[in-house]
């Protein structure tokens, strides 16, 4: 059967409008040209995180090994109990609670997500405090529901336990080390040049995707297994507008409408300002490479506040899906307890307006998914999970 071109279905339906007929134009093939340029770009990431030219140290062995010493070592944190690995561990590397439980059991106010693959993202935390990933790792050291801990305690530790590995890594003993957020930075640095080891991808959507895309170039889209998953997510649910690109996520804000009351509620558009100014940001004197492209990055951010202040309200970071099925629950709240309730959230196009803090969301609409949508997508989320390496 051969099959109409994007053009001639256009022409088509202009043809059924000018004529006024009031059947409705026969739906136009998925994928057309730029919905197979989208699933182009859902391709395998590459197997090593892109280099982060901020972090010297980023992809040195040694530095990734006491990265994961650090990471696991409850000692670091002021209460002696809590280390990284206690809110970001097992299978999806995070808690299976909507929050998690810090220093003296104090509670997170958000949902932690998931370390893996955190070295292909840009912006951490839901509201993009931390914009690069050694950076990211000084914020639950020293806050204190998380580990509560400070430098001073930090450069005991590290020169009780770690002092070799310490002066390999980063040639300078840290006894000597007078700067104290030198030490901070340093131990960032550590940590994620071993996150950046914390790769999981190669999924059996990605397999899905690779053959669905060979059956489109030979005319059988509609054959595949997966058209009726891939057609969701592109074409009527727009999931790919935000969740695209190899780690299925475009590494921006949006609001979509989850709810949230808490003082956290206004996302980036409260997180931004003081990241800006932060010593430690990516454009600041603890970087590796201050200048370029990282202050274009804070630049835009510092533009967006204000020119597009009414997206920001609210908004938050596009999550990877990648994994997506090993770390429930979700959304920043953690509220939504399946993937189930969270095709739910899309399919009403987010919460009433006055159950979050944008008035409105600019971004998500109403679907009306169909039953066999709704599992077809499921399907689709849970094929998403990747192979350990
Ligand atoms: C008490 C629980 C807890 C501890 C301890 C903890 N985290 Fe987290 N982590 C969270 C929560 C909650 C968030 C999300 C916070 C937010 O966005 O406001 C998070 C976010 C992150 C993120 C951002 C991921 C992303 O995609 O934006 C990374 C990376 C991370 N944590 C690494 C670490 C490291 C490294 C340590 C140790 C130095 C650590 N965490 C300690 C709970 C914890
Ligand atoms: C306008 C951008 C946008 C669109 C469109 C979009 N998402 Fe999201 N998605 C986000 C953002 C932002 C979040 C986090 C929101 C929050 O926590 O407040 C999110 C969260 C999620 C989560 C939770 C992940 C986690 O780790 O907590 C899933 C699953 C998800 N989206 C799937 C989908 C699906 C399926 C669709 C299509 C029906 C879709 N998204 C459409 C931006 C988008």
């Amino acid at each position: 059967m051969s099959r109409p071109s994007p053009r001639t279905w256009m022409l088509a339906s202009a043809l059924l409008s000018t004529w006024g007929l009031s059947c409705t134009p026969p739906e136009e093939p998925f994928p057309n040209q730029d919905e197979l340029e989208v699933l182009q770009s859902l391709h395998t990431p590459s197997p090593l995180p892109p280099r982060d030219p901020t972090n010297k140290y980023g992809d040195n062995p040694a530095a990734a090994a006491l990265g994961q010493r650090l990471f696991n070592d409850p000692s670091l944190s002021s209460c002696g109990d809590v280390s990284c690995k206690s809110c970001h561990d097992g299978e999806g590397r995070s808690v299976d609670t909507a929050v998690a439980r810090g220093c003296n059991g104090t509670l997170t106010g958000r949902n932690p997500p998931t370390v893996w693959n955190a070295g292909y993202s840009t912006w951490f935390m839901w509201d993009g405090r931390a914009d690069r990933l050694w950076n990211q790792a000084l914020l639950p050291l020293l806050n204190p529901v998380e580990m509560n801990s400070n430098a001073g305690h930090l450069k005991a530790r590290l020169e009780a336990d770690y002092a070799d590995e310490y002066l390999a890594v980063f040639e300078k003993e840290i006894g000597k080390e007078t700067d104290p957020d030198r030490v901070l930075a340093n131990f960032g640095k550590a940590i994620a040049a071993y996150e950046r080891t914390l790769n999981r991808h190669d999924a059996p959507f990605d397999q899905d995707v690779r053959r669905f895309l060979e059956a489109a170039k030979a005319g059988k889209a509609e054959e595949d297994p997966a058209y009726l998953g891939l057609k969701t997510f592109v074409r009527k649910g727009q999931c790919s507008a935000c969740h695209k690109g190899p780690m299925l996520s475009d590494d921006q804000f949006h609001n979509i409408g989850v709810k949230d009351l808490s003082d956290g509620q206004r996302g980036v558009a409260a997180a931004a300002s003081s990241m800006l100014e932060w010593t430690f940001n990516s454009a600041g004197p603890y970087s590796d490479a201050p200048g370029g492209v990282e202050s274009a990055r804070l630049l835009r951010l510092r533009n967006d506040l204000s020119q597009k202040a009414r997206e920001l309200e609210g908004a938050y970071k596009t999550p990877t899906l990648r994994n997506v099925q090993l770390t429930a629950p979700y959304m920043h709240t953690g509220e939504l307890k399946t993937l189930e309730d969270v095709i739910d959230l899309y399919d009403k196009g987010g919460e009433p307006v006055g159950n979050y803090a944008g008035r409105v969301s600019v971004t998500v609409k109403r679907l009306d998914l169909t039953p066999e949508e709704k599992k077809a997508l499921l399907e689709l989320l849970e094929s998403m999970t990747g192979t350990a390496k």
